[in-house]
């Protein structure tokens, strides 16, 4: 299959779930994305099954052991012939935007570590981690949730996934601007009704509107989008009229 990507997590059940619905569960139905979970306490090396310690220097919460993580990662890694990229969850690492995602994408295989409690033992990033990705500047209680927004945002970069071939090429985002409005029946829905120039059966003027809206609602909601990218010549000239 084109992609694999193995999860490393103490709720394996938690990302399995999520990967049967929608694009992505579609996808693996189809072969076009790999999924696989480890679980660090399989590797535990008491029979408790005994994944996190008490933190050194003292404080509150318990810290994540490096071995179980270690030998969980190096079974993912054998799982497969080909050379995987090892991706940290962790607020502490690089903020991900469209952009970084692509490159992730670029990546035939990775693999995403899913820390909980405090945080991992420090070597263990040392010795394995090869990129610490953020989903966004807040706290979450562990790394599954954003691990699976980077398995989302991944399966449906990959060509063939999206129904429309161009979908994500058009997605908000790719194009560096926020989406424009959509509408479908009825026509009127409670007395707001759909802009007549989408009825209209005029493509060049439904796409000019659509790019006018796009523009128009980045440069109300999101303006530092605009000022930090070059524009294509036409979404220029129009706001420039
Ligand atoms: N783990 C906890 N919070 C996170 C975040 N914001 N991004 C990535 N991993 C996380």
């Amino acid at each position: 299959s084109s992609k694999r990507l193995d999860i490393i997590t103490v709720f394996p059940e938690m990302v399995m779930q999520v990967a049967r619905y929608g694009v992505v569960g579609k996808a693996v139905e189809r072969g076009l994305a790999e999924i696989a979970v480890w679980n660090p306490r399989d590797y535990a090396e008491d029979r408790h099954g005994t994944v996190d310690d008490r933190p050194y220097g003292g404080g509150p919460g318990m810290v994540m052991k490096a071995a179980p993580l270690r030998a969980a990662i190096r079974s993912a890694r054998l799982a497969d012939g080909r050379p995987a990229r090892v991706i940290y969850l962790s607020p502490q690492g690089q903020r991900l935007d469209q952009q970084g995602v692509a490159r992730l994408a670029r990546h035939k295989r990775l693999i995403l570590l899913c820390g909980r409690y405090e945080g991992i033992d420090e070597r263990l990033i040392e010795a394995e981690v090869d990129e610490e990705v953020s989903i966004g500047d807040y706290v979450l209680s562990g790394g599954e949730l954003p691990a699976m927004v980077v398995v989302d945002a991944i399966v449906r970069m990959i060509p063939g996934v999206l129904g429309h071939e161009d979908s994500a090429a058009e997605d908000s985002f790719a194009t560096g601007l926020l989406d424009h409005p959509h509408y479908t029946r009825p026509d009127d829905f409670e007395g707001r009704t759909v802009p007549r120039v989408l009825r209209s059966g005029d493509h060049g003027a439904v796409e000019e509107w659509r790019l006018k809206q796009a523009l128009g609602r980045t440069w109300l909601r999101r303006p530092e989008l605009l000022s930090n990218r070059e524009l294509e010549p036409r979404q220029q000239k129009l706001l420039d009229e």
